[in-house]
């Protein structure tokens, strides 16, 4: 098993710097989600992992050896992109097997087996003498992902194969790379802006902005602790409410808070801002008070709030029996152990207990 360490990796096209100075690791036989905005270099980044692209600086090391130099087909890395390139007259299980008919180390019959395997995973044994002309564009993507890990390589990149699928297939697909992965514990990184299939499938998340990592976290801890307002605002669907707050005798307070937070040792006293997010405010009681303004159904019958409260609207998450019909006053609160503190340049603070 191997893993892959950048070191100080930068990538610009003349003037624009596309990967800036990235410092990180990619553990062995885990999925680490990229997940960031259009244009925050993903893919860049990735080419540079598969050998697509040079690195301007810096280095890369799969399994503790550099790089550098070494054509695609001399890293042993697999790859699942947002267009498979396969062979439309070929069948389901030709396409599989085809990679690995290079590798003159397999003999016909372990080509067989893998072939299987991979059938099996993806549970394709029905479609095993299908045409890839005759598939829609989940299934094919399906054989994608079976011809790049078929091989076994040690490590497989996908950069956002399910976006050109529809959302039928689309869940089916998620759910045959989630086997896959689980089952083969290759090193995979796998490119999303979609931050629901990065929460499915990611052992770790690797949120970019603007060419560089921010946060790397389990799923949970990114959600629960970002690091800074962008992660709060980035993860969440809608992201962290943000609400400045005053700071009075060493604590925070806020008309949200049910109890004031103690100001962190060694924290100025300045503009601070409190990131909470949607579903960490209970509606009902409080010292806080608003008025909702709109009211959206969600999932498993829970609404979405729209709040005016001061000059600022926050997104409350309740159940639909708690929920205020539109024009309605509201009260509500949050706990201060729940809330993330950022100072002014939008960093999150360590708080201590509630007092
Ligand atoms: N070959 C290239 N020549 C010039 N600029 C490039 C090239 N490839 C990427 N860029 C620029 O580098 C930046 C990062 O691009 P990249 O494709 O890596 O982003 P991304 O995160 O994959 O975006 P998306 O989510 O839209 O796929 C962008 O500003 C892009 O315009
Ligand atoms: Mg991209």
């Amino acid at each position: 098993m191997v893993d892959i360490v950048l070191e100080g990796v930068t990538k610009r096209f003349g003037a624009q710097v596309a990967v800036d100075h990235l410092d990180t690791r990619f553990a062995s036989g885990e999925v680490t989600c990229l997940l960031g905005p259009s244009g925050c270099g993903k893919t860049t980044l990735m080419r540079m992992i598969a050998g697509l692209e040079t690195p301007s600086e810096g280095r890369i090391l799969i399994g503790g050896r550099d790089v550098a130099g070494l054509p695609p087909r001399a890293r042993d890395v697999g790859m699942v992109f947002q267009y498979p390139v396969m062979y439309p007259t070929l069948s389901v299980a030709e396409n599989i097997e085809e990679p690995l008919r290079h590798d003159r180390r397999l003999s016909a019959d372990e080509r067989a087996r893998r072939v299987d395997e991979m059938l099996d995973v993806l549970d394709m044994r029905a479609l095993r003498d299908a045409l890839i002309d005759e598939l829609n564009t989940g299934l094919r993507q399906k054989v994608a992902v079976g011809r790049a890990v078929a091989r076994h390589a040690e490590v497989v990149l996908f950069d956002e194969p399910t976006t050109n699928i529809e959302v039928d297939s689309k869940l089916q697909l998620i759910r045959a790379i989630k086997s896959v992965t689980s089952r083969l514990r290759q090193t995979i990184v796998y490119v999303t802006h979609d931050q629901t299939e990065a929460m499915t499938l990611a052992d770790s998340i690797a949120l970019m902005e603007a060419g560089r990592i921010v946060q790397q976290d389990a799923p949970r801890a990114l959600y629960a602790a970002p690091r800074t307002r962008f992660a709060g605002w980035f993860l969440g669907n809608p992201g962290m409410n943000y609400l400045p707050v005053a700071c009075r005798d060493g604590r925070v307070e806020a008309d949200i808070l049910s109890a004031p937070i103690p100001l962190p040792a060694g924290v100025q006293a300045g503009a601070l801002t409190l990131g909470v997010r949607p579903e960490w405010i209970t509606v009902g009681a409080g010292r806080a008070e608003g008025v909702v303004t709109d009211r959206v159904i969600g999932i498993g019958g829970r609404r979405l709030l729209t709040v005016r409260h001061g000059g600022e609207t926050l997104r409350i998450k309740c159940a639909a029996a708690e929920a205020p019909p539109p024009g309605a006053p509201v009260r509500f609160s949050v706990p201060p152990d729940r809330v993330v503190l950022f100072d002014p340049e939008g960093r999150a603070l360590e708080h201590g207990a509630p007092s």
